[in-house]
């Protein structure tokens, strides 16, 4: 499951209360109805505990937010890509700045996804990790820079230039490789601000997660698509 070529939302669950067990359900619900009333690809990101249940669900693509870079074995408490690939996992985040990686693992964890057909999602935080990224040949290269995770403040309008150099240098390196970008990213102007600087599509969290109302939050997001 590539997606390149559709303009992509993944909302990521990370380990907020609103979006643990239950209320990931009721989260991934509310997406998969944004998604079927708009047309737009929106992909959820639950803890691997809640992916099984979700994916038996909802039919909107359900990703991981981690794999780590290990072969089936002894590895206790570490998240095995067969794992998450057999509870319906289509794709996986790689790297994302709450959970770096080693050089090395993301890209043993880029070619195990591309093995299975799942998408992978390797987040970086400049455009330099972001040239290195390239080079590993994975779905999508999601630019994050750190500071602005969380923040409120949208990097699509607080750093554009970020964006728009990630952009280039991926398509100088391989342009088939995709681009996303996250950080503070909540409306629909961040969101249109965001596929004006070249991204494919956006991954966000809080924005939504922690509105009053996240399926309202979502369709304001793609709203002016
Ligand atoms: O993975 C998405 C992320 O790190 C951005 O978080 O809360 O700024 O949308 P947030």
């Amino acid at each position: 499951m590539k997606m390149k070529g559709e303009t992509l939302v993944i909302l990521n669950f990370k380990t907020y209360m609103e979006s643990t067990g239950l209320n990931a359900l009721k989260l991934a619900q509310a997406s998969e109805e944004v998604a079927d009333e708009t047309g737009i690809t929106i992909a959820v990101a639950p803890q691997a505990a809640d992916l099984w249940k979700i994916t038996e669900e909802v039919d909107i693509p359900v990703f991981s937010q981690h794999i780590d870079a290990i072969e089936a074995g002894g590895h206790t408490g570490r998240i095995l890509l067969e794992s998450v690939h057999q509870a319906g996992a289509k794709g996986t985040l790689i790297n994302h700045s709450e959970q770096r990686m080693e050089l090395a693992d993301i890209d043993m964890v880029v070619q195990k996804s591309s093995k299975v057909d799942m998408t992978s999602v390797v987040c970086t935080n400049n455009v330099d990790t972001s040239a290195a990224a390239a080079t590993l040949k994975p779905d999508f290269v999601a630019i994050e820079p750190p500071e602005l995770i969380g923040s409120g403040i949208p990097v699509s309008q607080a750093e554009p230039e970020v964006v728009e150099g990630t952009v280039q240098v991926i398509h100088d390196i391989n342009p088939k490789v995709g681009v996303l970008c996250g950080a503070g990213i909540s409306t629909g102007d961040d969101m249109k601000a965001a596929l004006k600087l070249g991204a494919e599509g956006v991954l966000l969290a809080s924005g939504i997660i922690l509105a009053p109302n996240p399926k309202e939050a979502l369709m304001g997001l793609v709203s002016k698509l």
